[in-house]
């Protein structure tokens, strides 16, 4: 392949989950602007609609799809929608998650499920439905958002608490194995931690000077992540650049997960 191809993905179609906020929605239109069509797959309907909006406007191909990726039913219906408008998916950017901050002293057994189907079993889902598909047309990018909270167990005063961390290893897990078993089928899975992003989830952190400001003094690059600082990655594990790279997890946090 031409070195000047390596990041290509003109005609590619990402399936894209929580793509109506934050991290899922600036991947979603750095996918277009590559030149790639985007499925649009969130539980709430109206934030992706007024995304698929937005980037229709610009003369970019994209679909809103409301989905439940906890949901085996609803992640289905979900792909044979995007298949059916695109023709094909060959990225899945498996970004939608949920943050609980209690710890498993505070838990009821129904918040801590709904962590791991969140964050976990949305993906197991996808990869049920995606991954026959890439195996087919013999060739397939899965990008499994995690976390720093994978490494880093203390963030000064504010603890990321039991369930979240848990649920993000998880995915870590699953997405070697993943890796080593669809490696052949020229699939790649990977994983992408970020450091502290800028988004709904995030709205406790950045609403507080203070707290943002000791988050930022412990960062080796001594600040959060700038909106569309995980993009590179993200297309990057999504291109044929990154063809003989299996089961990775790369930290995208200003170096916090060093410490
Ligand atoms: N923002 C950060 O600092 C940060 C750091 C590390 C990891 N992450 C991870 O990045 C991912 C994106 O988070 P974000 O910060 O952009 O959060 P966000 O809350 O801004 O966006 C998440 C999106 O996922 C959607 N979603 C939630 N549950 C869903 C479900 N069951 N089905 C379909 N869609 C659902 C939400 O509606 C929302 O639009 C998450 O997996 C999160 O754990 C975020």
């Amino acid at each position: 392949m031409a070195q000047n191809q390596l990041f290509d993905i003109s005609g590619k179609v990402a399936f894209v989950t929580g793509a109506g906020s934050g991290i899922g929605r600036d991947a979603a239109r750095a996918y277009v602007e590559a030149g790639a069509a985007v499925a649009l797959v969130d539980i709430y309907p109206e934030r992706v609609e007024a995304l698929e909006e937005e980037l229709r406007g610009k003369g970019y191909k994209a679909l809103a799809i409301q989905a439940d990726v906890a949901n085996e039913q609803s992640v289905k219906h979900a792909v044979e929608q995007a298949v059916e408008y695109f023709g094909h998916i060959d990225i899945v950017l498996n970004n939608a998650g949920f943050c609980p901050s209690d710890s498993v002293e505070e838990f009821g057994e129904l918040e801590w499920n709904h962590t791991f189907a969140v964050n976990v079993n949305s993906i197991r889902n996808t990869s049920k439905y995606i991954l026959p598909l890439f195996r087919e047309q013999g060739h397939g990018k899965v990008v499994n958002i995690a976390s720093i909270a994978v490494s880093v167990y203390n963030t000064g005063k504010y603890f990321l608490k039991d369930t979240y961390p848990a649920s993000k290893a998880a995915i870590v897990a699953l997405t070697k194995t993943l890796a080593a078993r669809y490696a052949k089928y020229g699939i790649t899975v990977n994983a992408i931690g970020p450091g502290t992003y800028k988004s709904r989830m995030t709205e406790a952190v950045y609403s507080n000077e203070q707290r943002l400001k000791e988050y930022s003094e412990r960062v080796p690059a001594q600040r959060p992540a700038l909106p569309g600082e995980l993009n590179g990655t993200i297309l990057y594990l999504s291109s044929s650049a990154s063809d003989y790279v299996q089961g990775q997890v790369i930290f995208v946090d200003g170096g916090i997960s060093l410490l």
